[in-house]
């Protein structure tokens, strides 16, 4: 079994460069079953989220090459199967997005329930209902969703949950439908953004990607092309609080200042100085005390859930009380009992968590329990004085590439062993 020997308490100083967002490419590949023609798409992450969603549009009959590590160019012409295997659906949440790209191939299409991180109860109703707006019948057991989509046609959709899934899901469904069609209360990450550009660069029509309103005129068919995908938000901000934690000095590449204003904004809040250049941010946390903050995470453009974890590790190590509330998903914090090895004094209250900061930092044997409680996992280890380790890996591989050389580079004692 792998794991991550990190001896820490050192800050952190130099660059790192920021890899394709994970979370746009597990929705453009499965787009790329809506054109019957090549796409190339570049700036992919070499993750293993990634080796999953490709090796289900293969299983459907998708031709994929991967030229280089961060490149893959898939062609659908030949998609041939309608029907996900449950065992690699299980693998990963973004499986949900072969139901909106195979219903834009096919009359009929059968996909399992999607895997996924444990946050609580994930249900996919909204995604389901956009498909029934959208003229399909749509019939779910315990293992399968069943979609008929011979009525596939423009429609309205009002979302009663601001849903990424969701949205991106109807999107994908309504490029190819008939008509037009109207999605209200839509997510607005850029992840969402990415996915309509993607789209509308093969051909598709959609406007209002980024606003809580987006339109579709569906089109005859999409052409091939070549694409090439955003920065990741969410890693960069993973290694903003682990700069931060280490009180280090990073500079942040290829990122869009833009997509990083909550998370900058947050880390001014504490005390951490911000540099912003036009594709990267410079982050400064060794020349003042950082003060305890209050922290809310909401949809797009409010401060990520995704970054809750590692903000909570830096959070205990800034000295007062300070509180982190969950507003997107009902149950992520399962995770924190393993801090609690450290000596992190983290008090969860529902959906809110108190941290008592300050204390210094034990090291522990911690086991990731999902992809970004891994991360934090990292960052905590980093911020920690004496070696810690970090076992199942498989969940941290999931969505950082090749995180061992970009914390080595920018000084960390890090290594992968293969006990
Ligand atoms: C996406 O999940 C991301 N995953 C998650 O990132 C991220 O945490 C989440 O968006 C929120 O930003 C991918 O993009 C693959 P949602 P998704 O639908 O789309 C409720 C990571 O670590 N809801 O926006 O599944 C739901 O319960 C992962 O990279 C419904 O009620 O999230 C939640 O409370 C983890 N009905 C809220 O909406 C639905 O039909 C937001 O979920 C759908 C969602």
């Amino acid at each position: 079994m792998d794991k991550i020997l990190i001896n820490g308490g050192k800050p952190l100083a130099g660059e790192v460069h920021i890899s394709g967002a994970k979370n746009a490419a597990v929705a453009i590949i499965p787009a790329a079953l809506l054109v019957e023609d090549r796409c190339v798409i570049e700036n992919v992450p070499d993750i293993s989220d990634v080796d999953s969603i490709l090796q289900m549009i293969v299983s459907l009959g998708a031709e994929v090459e991967k030229p280089d590590c961060n490149t893959v160019v898939v062609d659908a012409t030949n998609l041939s199967v309608n029907v996900v295997d449950p065992e690699l659906a299980s693998k990963m949440r973004a499986s949900y997005y072969l139901m909106g790209a195979l219903i834009g191939r096919f009359t009929k299409a059968k996909v399992p329930h999607p895997g996924g991180c444990n946050f609580g109860v994930r249900p996919i109703d909204q995604h389901l209902k956009s498909f029934r707006c959208l003229g399909c019948e749509v019939v779910a057991d315990d293992i399968f969703v069943d979609i008929d989509a011979s009525g596939l046609q423009g429609g309205n959709v009002y979302f009663d949950v601001v849903s990424v899934g969701a949205t991106i899901n109807a999107i994908l469904a309504a490029t190819l439908a008939p008509g037009k069609t109207v999605l209200e209360n839509c997510a607005k990450e850029p992840h969402v953004v990415d996915l309509a550009n993607f789209l509308n660069s093969m051909g598709a029509n959609i406007r209002g990607a980024g606003t809580d309103v987006i339109k579709i005129i569906g089109v005859g068919s999409l052409r091939g092309g070549t694409y090439t995908i955003i920065p990741d938000q969410i890693e960069a901000g993973t290694y903003m609080a682990a700069a931060a934690a280490t009180r280090g000095d990073v500079v942040i590449n290829n990122i869009i200042p833009k997509h990083m204003e909550a998370i900058s904004a947050k880390f001014e809040e504490m005390g951490v100085t911000i540099e912003e250049y036009d594709e990267a941010i410079r982050v400064k946390a060794n020349d003042r005390p950082l003060k305890n903050i209050k922290v809310k995470t909401l949809p797009y453009p409010g401060f990520p859930t995704d970054l809750q974890p590692p903000m909570i590790v830096l959070l205990s190590t800034v000295e007062g009380t300070s509180v982190v509330t969950e507003g997107v998903w009902e149950s992520r914090f399962q995770y924190v009992a393993e801090l609690e090895k450290m000596g992190i004094k983290i008090d969860i209250n529902g959906t809110v968590a108190t941290i008592e900061g300050g204390a210094p930092l034990k090291p522990a044997e911690l086991c990731a329990t999902d992809l970004r409680a891994g991360a934090s996992m990292i960052v905590a280890a980093l911020a920690c004085n004496g070696v810690s380790e970090i076992t199942q890996l498989r969940y941290i591989d999931r969505g950082y590439e090749h995180i061992v050389d970009k914390l080595r580079a920018i000084g960390a004692d890090v290594k992968r062993v293969d006990d």
